[in-house]
Parts: structure tokens; sequence; C-alpha cells
């Protein structure tokens, strides 16, 4: 079993950075998810992460870096925009995709051309990437497919056997991945939506473009349509639609935004927000989905939010945990 140790503890911190110097693997916290990492400029470490994750090799790493101006070491063709974006995001849950310096390795993009880069908002991340300097290679803690640990414990009960250390946190206040922006192209793409609302970007950078849930990017293979699934199945109701009542004897878990009165036949429900505050929804979202695959249900039905800010980044991820189309992280031990 991993070690869990404090992340405020300086000790700690010196710790768990001469681990990821020497080329081990160390979970730590950010303020989206904890994340997998290991010391992105080590083919061996990195190589490392893909197996415990059991995450196919053409899905590239995020780069962890401790201030905005690292980035240039890694990237070139740093154009204003990124500037802006880097000037208002970071440090904070916006990853932005950039043509890549020789030295990151092939292993750590897949191959591809462009590296993606982000600088965490959570300060047990930013001590880390400070004490062991160098850059980080993450990606979230989780074997590839399933839902993203958001504490220390859900990275212990996923990769406890297979990762030495893990700092603690506390519970991600963000709880959904960043936003991962590509500036390659003269239009802004936005790959995968997350913790920093498309309309927050717009409003830097002017019109993005937004790629499409149902197009597997192969730019970004996060993206595949089955992603972040628990193992009971979910059916995500239609924006606005009534609460259907399970039938008699079926075992079936309601998620809703906000609680709701006069609603039964349910085995058990949970709402995310008290107010349907769709960030504290958002925080609330990952460790929900566990706590729904290990009570035995059938299934889970689930309310849909509103598209609007981090809504979008809600929506995206419930509707790939509900597809469950065979892809190459199924068969890990972790799918039914
Ligand atoms: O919030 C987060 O981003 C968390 C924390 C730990 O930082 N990390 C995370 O990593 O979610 P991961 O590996 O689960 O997701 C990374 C996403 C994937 O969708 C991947 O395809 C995309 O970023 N990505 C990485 N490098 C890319 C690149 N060069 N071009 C396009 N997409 C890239
Ligand atoms: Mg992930």
């Amino acid at each position: 079993m991993a070690k869990i140790l404090d992340g405020y503890d300086p000790q700690a911190i010196r710790v768990a950075a001469a681990a990821l110097r020497s080329g081990e693997l160390v979970a730590f916290p950010t303020e989206t998810v904890y994340g997998l990492g290991a010391a992105a400029l080590n083919e061996r470490a990195v190589a490392q992460v893909f197996a415990v994750k059991n995450r196919p090799q053409f899905d590239p790493l995020i780069v962890h870096v401790p201030d905005k101006e690292a980035i240039s070491l890694y990237a070139t063709d740093i154009d204003n925009r990124a500037q802006v974006l880097m000037e208002r995001f970071w440090p904070g849950p916006l990853t932005l995709v950039l043509r890549k310096r020789p030295l990151i390795p092939d292993l750590v993009t897949a191959g591809l051309d462009t590296v993606a880069l982000r600088m965490p908002a959570h300060p047990v991340a930013l001590a880390l990437l400070r004490a062991a300097d160098v850059p980080i290679a993450a990606p979230s803690a989780n074997p590839f497919g399933y839902v993203s640990p958001t504490t220390a414990l859900h990275v212990q009960d996923l990769l406890g056997d297979a990762v030495g250390l893990i700092l603690d946190g506390g519970p991600c206040a963000v709880g959904v991945e960043s936003t991962v922006c590509a500036l390659t192209d003269e239009k802004a793409l936005v790959l995968r939506p997350g913790g920093v609302a498309v309309e927050e970007i717009a409003a830097v950078i002017g019109p993005v473009a937004v790629a499409s849930f149902s197009q597997a990017d192969a730019r970004s293979p996060g993206t595949l349509p089955s992603h972040y699934a628990p193992h009971v199945p979910l059916s995500l109701l239609a924006p606005g639609a009534d609460i259907p009542r399970p039938l008699p004897g079926e075992r079936v878990g309601l998620l809703l935004l906000k609680p709701r009165v006069n609603i039964t036949g349910y085995t058990v429900m949970e709402a995310l927000s008290q107010d349907g505050d769709l960030m504290e929804a958002a925080a609330h979202l990952f460790a929900a989905l566990r706590r729904f695959d290990t009570l035995g249900l059938e299934r889970v039905v689930v309310e849909s939010v509103s598209e609007l800010g981090i809504g979008r980044a809600i929506m995206d991820r419930l509707r790939r945990a509900v597809v469950r189309t065979p892809h190459a992280g199924n068969q890990s031990r972790f799918r039914l």
C-alpha cells in the first residue's frame, strides 16, 4: 500500500521531491483532481505512469510547471493569446497546448509535435514542483477510463499498490479536470471543457472553437467518448425532464443537482449541491459517482445540469460516463 503523507508538511515535500527526481512516481493533489506524477524528462518514469494507469500510449500527458516563465523552456511559438491566458488563469485549471520543444520526450506527447502545459493552483502541487525542480508529467491518478480521484484516499483505493507515495492535500476544490485549450492554430480550440469556462476564455481571447463531444479527437485522446466512467450504468436525463419512477424492486440511485421533495422509489438519492451551485456540484461530482459505485445498484439516474460555465465540463464528464463503447482502456481489471 502506498504511504500517504501530509502534503503541507515541508519534510513530506522534500521526500516526495527526492522520489520524483530519482524516477519514482508520486501522487499529488491539484485544485482539479489528484495527479500521478513523474519527472517529465525521465522517459522511464513516464513509461511507468502509462503502465500503472493501464493507459494507451497514444494518450499524451500534461506537463505541470511551477511558474509561467517555465513554459518557454518546453514550448515554442508562445503567442499573445498564450500570454494573456496565462496572465488571467495561471495558476489554475487551464492547460495550454503549444508547439513542443525537442527536449520533451515523445512518450509524454504521444509523438505529437505539441505539448500540454499547466501551472496548477494547489499549494501542495506548487511546493512539490518547486522542490523537485523538474517539470512533472501527470495524468489524473486513476486507472484509464475510470472516474478521477478527488481525495488522497481515492488514489489509495485506485492505485495504492502501484504507487509508493501519495501527498494528501485534502479534497480538490474544483473537482473536474483542467480545460485543455489548443493554441496551435489560428482559432483557439477547446479540446476538453474543464475548470475554466469556455466563456471565460472567449472573454479574454475572443471566439474559440469547442471540439464536439462525439468527435473522439486524435489531438486529445482523453476526449474518447467513454471515459470518466463508474462501473454502475448511468442514465442521463434530458434537460428539464421529469424524474422517472424506478420499477418496484429495482435498486436504482438518483443523482440530482440540488435536493428535491416528493421523489420516491429510489434506493439512494444524492444532491451535488444544496442550492444548485454548479461550482459546488463539480467539486462533488466524482466522489458522488464513486459512492454510487459501491452500493450494488443496478443503475443510477442522473439529472442534467445547465451547460453554462463549469456546467459544460460537468455535462461532458456525465456524457462520457454514460457511453459504454469498448475502447483500449476498458480491458483493465477495474472495468466490469
Ligand atoms: O486537471 C487536470 O488536467 C489533471 C491534473 C492532474 O492536472 N490532469 C489530467 O490529465 O486530467 P489526464 O492525463 O487525465 O488528461 C490530459 C488530457 C487528455 O485529454 C489528453 O489527451 C490531453 O490532456 N492532452 C495532453 N497532451 C496533449 C497534447 N499535446 N495535445 C492535445 N491534447 C493533449
Ligand atoms: Mg484523466
